[in-house]
């Protein structure tokens, strides 16, 4: 019993990361744009769409609300522990020191979940612009090959999706890793095309498509928050950079919190203006925002955010496939995955089985499985993991007082019971087969643990 909770010392971890002893060069400005980065993507320029037409109607604006509450809160958690334990790693790491062994490969495994699934999710999203653009210069693909089956009639694999993540995966596996002036370039763009959809669309809303503002009621609303929750996801991603920053301590939480902050006043922004261009039950689209333009006669501005929405979504692939090889080498260092996970190609240096096995397994989802369904389950995942680190956090106070950090949560425990409390009670509306789904691969992380983690951990020597 005593196996599963041991824990990993914090100077161990410590004397891990001075062996990689990566360059410390960003500052708490990069890390907000680092985090608009990841954060940024399939869910406000494609879900937002959908649940707005079948799940919440111009309530939207508050299903953003909530679930931007419940990350607000998660992201608190998470500062407290990327200025305490600035290694990377994230919750796996944070886990490992304070909850022990079997919890944080459970939640290692959790977010295996979240980031292999939401890469293919967020190919689904970057699929349906890249078509709409397609279809801007009147090219069409075969309609069996424009989704997955079950989302469209007549649609039987969604191979746009396929092909970008085959190519992302090519390029992570060579180990062409994005600067952070690139990447604090398109973000930037993502951010002025998000400002050109508010400025031009703001022209265009009619208060009369706001009116019903509740069709689907407050359970719809409560509903949609377990949807939307997807759109604010990846500001964790943060956490993982941890070890290349120049003031962990003060930009952590600068960093995690700004990035969440600016990307909440923007989906509630975008959300009543989509919602007040054209009626609600129009916006069960694949590419929403650029649709709502189209439908007040704004083509050519529509085509710039199209371009706009392919690029920018490019970009939060590309972080996801990076944070899903990072955690999977992490846990093969540790010995709780096989060694193949964290094995280095000796000519690019990149884990390059790893990449290509994630990329391979999220292209084979993509093609297959539609959206709505996987979204659902990242966000179950990732509700999973939120909750934990709520909990993680009190243990932290209580069980390490002399784990010091600079950014405190607030009243705990108050703070992460509630924080905790609402993660399930959004996870509670999520759809029965995503809680089965989850239930199943939790079942058989737990299998791998017993059967193959427990007995390779480095802890054993
Ligand atoms: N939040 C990310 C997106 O919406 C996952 O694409």
């Amino acid at each position: 019993m005593s196996l599963l909770f041991r824990k990993k010392p914090l100077a161990d971890l410590k004397a891990q990361s001075r062996q990689t002893s990566l360059a410390r060069s960003l500052s708490a400005f990069d890390l907000v744009l680092l985090g608009i980065g990841c954060v940024v993507g399939t869910g406000i320029f494609v879900i937002t769409g959908t649940v707005a037409a079948t799940g919440a109607g111009p309530a939207l604006i508050l299903s953003f609300v909530l679930a931007g509450l419940a990350c607000a809160l998660a992201a608190f958690c998470y500062a407290e522990f990327s200025s305490s334990i600035p290694i990377s790693g994230s919750v796996y790491t944070y886990s490992y020191v304070t909850l022990g062994e079997c919890l944080a490969f459970l939640i290692g495994w959790d977010l295996m979940l979240e980031y292999v699934i939401a890469l293919a999710a967020v190919a689904t999203g970057w699929s349906s612009y890249f078509q709409s653009l397609l279809a801007g210069f009147g090219l069409h693909l075969p309609e069996a090959l424009t989704a997955a089956p079950g989302s469209k009639a007549g649609a039987v694999f969604n191979l746009p999706a396929v092909i970008i993540i085959l190519v992302i995966t090519a390029i992570v596996s060579r180990g062409v890793k994005e600067s952070t002036r690139f990447n604090n370039v398109i973000v930037l763009m993502k951010i002025a095309i998000i400002l050109l959809f508010i400025i031009v669309g703001f022209g265009y809303v009619k208060p009369e498509n706001w009116s019903p503002f509740m069709p689907f009621g407050m359970k719809g609303v409560i509903a949609s928050a377990a949807t939307v929750f997807f759109a604010y996801l990846g500001f964790d991603a943060v956490s993982n950079a941890s070890e290349e920053v120049k003031n962990p301590q003060k930009s952590m939480p600068i960093g995690i919190i700004g990035a969440l902050a600016i990307c909440t006043i923007l989906y509630i922004t975008v959300s009543l203006v989509l919602t007040g261009m054209l009626p609600y039950t129009k916006l069960n689209v694949g590419d929403p925002v650029s649709f709502a333009l189209q439908f007040v006669g704004q083509n050519k501005i529509a085509g710039i955010i199209s371009v706009g929405a392919i690029i920018g979504i490019t970009t939060v692939m590309l972080a996801l496939l990076y944070a899903q090889v990072r955690l999977t080498f992490a846990m093969s260092r540790d010995g709780l995955l096989p060694r193949m996970f964290s094995k280095v190609h000796p000519r690019f240096k990149t884990p390059f089985q790893n990449t290509w096995v994630t990329g391979i397994v999220a292209a084979g989802i993509a093609g297959f499985i539609d959206l709505g369904t996987l979204a659902h389950l990242v966000n179950m995942g990732t509700l999973a993991a939120f909750t934990v680190i709520a909990i993680a956090v009190i243990v932290l106070r209580k069980k390490h007082p002399e784990i010091t950090s600079s950014f405190r949560v607030p009243f705990v425990p108050f703070v992460p019971i509630i924080s905790a409390c609402l993660c399930l009670y959004l996870a509670c509306s999520l759809p029965g087969v995503t809680w089965l789904s989850f239930v199943i691969w939790i079942a058989a992380g737990i299998v791998v643990y017993m059967v193959y983690s427990r007995k390779h951990s480095l802890l054993n020597k």
